[in-house]
This record gives C-alpha cells, structure tokens and sequence, in this order.
C-alpha cells in the first residue's frame, strides 16, 4: 500500500458520508475519492435515509465533556465559520431557548457554556405557565435539504465523484474499486444489514415532524422544551429553517419502531405544545401543515462508531450510529475518522 491513499470511498451520502468526503479531500488533496450510495442528496426514503428528516440544530445532548461532546463542540465551530462565510449553506446562526420544568440544568451547569459564548437564564415572564427554567444561548438553525445539497456541490467542485449504487456486502464494495486503500463506512441505520461485519448493536430511533409554512414574520429564536409529564420520549421543538425551509415542529424518540407511518395524534399534541412554547406561532389549529414527515434516527448501544479496521488488506473506517446528533456531531466524527486513517499512512512513512 502506498503511504498516502490514492483512492478513497465513502459508502454512504447523508450528513456523515458528505462531511467525512469533504474531510477526505482537504487532507488528501490529489485522491480519487467516490461517493457511493443508495440515497443521495435530493432523494428521500423515510426509513433509509434520514438525513434530509432532521430538525436540525446544534444542542448537544451530552451530559459532561467526554468523546462525544468533543465531536459537538468541533462542529459548533466549524458551524461558526459556515454560517458566516457561507449563509447559503443552509447554516444559519439563531439564538436557542431551552424550557425546563426542573431547575436540573442549574444544579448541573451544562458542559458547553463556553463553546456556545456563554449561556443566560430567559425572562420568566416570557416561559410557558408551569415552566420552571429558561436557558438561552447561541446556536444554529439549519435547513438539512439546502445543506445536503450545498455539501455535494462543494465536493463536486472538489473533484468528488459521486456514484448511486446499493450495496448487500461489504466485500463487493471492495471488490468494486480495486485499488481504493481506503474505504469509510457512513451506513447509517444501514449499518445493521449489510453483510460482512452486521452491527446488531444498531437499532432505530424514529423521530416525526410537521412541517408548517413559514410565519410572514420571522421568529428570532428555535425553542426546545421538555416537560416530564410527556413522558421520556416526547419533547417539543420549534425549529425555524432558513432559506425558505419553513418551520419545524416536533419532537419524539421512539426506540425500536421501524415503521415510516406519522402518528395523527401525536403530530395533534406536537402542535398544542409547540404553540404553548412559542405562542407567536398562534393558534393551533389555524397552522398550515405542509407535510407530516418520519426519518430513523441510526441510534447504537454503546454510542457512534468511529474505528478503524483492516479487512482484506484494506482499511475499513467506520463513522456511522448518530442517533439524533449527526449533524452537530458531524464535524467532529469525520475529523475523528480521518485521524484514523492519517495514523495509519503516518506509521507506513515511519516504516
Ligand atoms: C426528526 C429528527 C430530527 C433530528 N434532529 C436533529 C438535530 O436537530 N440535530 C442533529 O444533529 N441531528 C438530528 N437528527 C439526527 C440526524 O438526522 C442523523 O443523526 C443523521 O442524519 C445521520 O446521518 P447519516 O449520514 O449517518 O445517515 P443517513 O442520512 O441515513 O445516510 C445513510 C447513507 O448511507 C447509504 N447507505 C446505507 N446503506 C447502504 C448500502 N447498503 N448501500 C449503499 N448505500 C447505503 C444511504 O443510501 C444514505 O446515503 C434528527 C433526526 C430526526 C429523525
Ligand atoms: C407539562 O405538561 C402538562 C401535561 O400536558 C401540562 O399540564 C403542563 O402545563 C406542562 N408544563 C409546561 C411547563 O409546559
Ligand atoms: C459498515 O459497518 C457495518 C457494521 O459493522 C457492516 O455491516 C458493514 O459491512 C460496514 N460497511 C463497510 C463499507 O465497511
């Protein structure tokens, strides 16, 4: 094997495949490097690729500053820097309220104060009736299909090639691109059923959301809301997109459940809560519903995998199991599997 790759494949093109390409072609400038899925950007599967289903925002769900919360606070940055260079990335900066009915997140300071600019207590005045604490800080909106698309243009400017292509065994990919060294694994949910090494550990975790027309006048922050006596799962969440994404509303988490069907009566309660939340969104029932949408959030036991392995004198680079933080996570977990793969060309040089 050469010390530096000169053919690397991605398998895989929702956030994590486009972000580990665009890491690929910023340290190995002059490779070959190919795409290859089943979905692309502007395709949609509501079990199979989820990708374009997200919200999606920046709030790290990680309770203290372990790998994990490493990855989020990469992409914050990184996000920093898309937003202001690049607005028509779909990545926009949008302030954040988060609604507590327990004063949870003052007798636990959250971990990412510092990476966000600092986080203040909200008004209590402008909270839900019941509401116990308000946390506002700085975040990013982002509008997944406009992004998706920005990102596979950015690489198709960098010379990525992108193929469409659905794969049953991780052998056959190989044996697709012979003199690729290096392949990355961002499967996603898929993870699970492609032959070779099946990550049983990989389960889904459906999410569902309203997409509603955009208020004529725009709302100055997203808003997430949890409240126990929704029970574990539910949540509530007003996410303005920008670029013309319209706004949307949710949230759930249901483990397990593989099927690509919304819920009638939850969308119901999603509208009364969201509407509770941000009251400037009016009434209810007088929201236009677009569409009712399901992505698979790629949840694993054991959290995201990020790991080198060698099959076949090949070097096999996982990056996929997300769950509900692949885009704020993104940055971080590709810089993450290219330091992988760099260790290993470096140790060949040493040699
Ligand atoms: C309702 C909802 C809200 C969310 N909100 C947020 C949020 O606010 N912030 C956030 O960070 N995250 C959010 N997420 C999570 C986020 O959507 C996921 O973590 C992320 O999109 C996972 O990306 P991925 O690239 O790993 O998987 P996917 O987007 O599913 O992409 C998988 C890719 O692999 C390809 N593939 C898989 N198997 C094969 C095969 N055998 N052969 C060929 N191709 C294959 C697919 O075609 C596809 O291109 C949300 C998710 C949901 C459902
Ligand atoms: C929490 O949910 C319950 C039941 O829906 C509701 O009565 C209560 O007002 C909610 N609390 C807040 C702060 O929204
Ligand atoms: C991706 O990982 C899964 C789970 O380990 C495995 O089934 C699949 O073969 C891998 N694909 C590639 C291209 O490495």
């Amino acid at each position: 094997m050469s010390p530096t790759p000169t053919e690397i494949v991605v398998l895989g093109a929702g956030v994590a495949g486009l972000t580990t390409a665009f890491e690929s072609r910023q340290r190995f400038p002059s490779a070959q490097i190919t795409v290859v899925a089943k979905y692309l950007p502007g395709y949609t599967s509501p079990t199979e690729y989820v990708s374009p289903w997200a919200g999606a925002n920046w709030h790290s769900f990680e309770k203290e500053r372990n790998q994990y919360a490493e990855y989020d606070a990469v992409a914050f940055k990184k996000f920093v820097d898309i937003a202001a260079k690049t607005p028509e990335s779909g990545v926009n900066a949008l302030p954040m309220r988060v609604v507590y009915d327990s004063d949870e997140a003052r007798k636990n300071p959250l971990w990412y104060g510092e990476v966000v600019g600092g986080i203040k207590e909200a008004p209590k005045d402008e909270l839900p009736t019941g509401a116990v604490m308000g946390l506002d800080m700085d975040s990013f909106m982002i509008n997944t299909v406009a992004y998706l698309s920005w990102l596979q243009q950015q690489l198709l400017h960098a010379n990525v090639k992108f193929m469409r292509r659905s794969y049953t065994h991780v052998d056959d990919l190989i044996s697709d691109f012979p003199n690729a060294q290096a392949f990355f694994n961002c499967t996603g949910l898929g993870a699970r059923h492609l032959g070779g090494v099946e990550d049983e550990s990989v389960y889904p975790t459906k999410g569902q959301t309203l997409l509603i027309a955009e208020p004529i006048t725009p709302l100055k922050r997203m808003y997430v809301q949890k409240n126990a006596s929704w029970g574990n799962n539910e949540f509530a969440h007003v996410f303005p997109r920008p670029l013309g994404g319209g706004l949307i509303l949710g949230g759930v988490r249901r483990d397990n459940d593989w099927t690509a069907e919304p819920d009638l009566e939850l969308a119901e309660r999603i509208k009364q809560r969201c509407c509770a939340l941000a009251p400037e969104l009016g009434k209810p029932e007088a929201l236009q519903v677009l569409s009712h949408n399901v992505g698979l959030r790629p949840s694993r036991k054991g959290g995201a995998r990020v790991e080198l392995e060698k099959r076949k004198a090949k070097l096999l680079i996982h990056n996929y199991g997300a769950s509900g933080a692949g885009y704020q996570s993104s940055w971080g977990m590709a810089a993450h599997a290219l330091d992988l793969l760099k260790e290993q060309v470096n140790a060949k040089a040493r040699l």
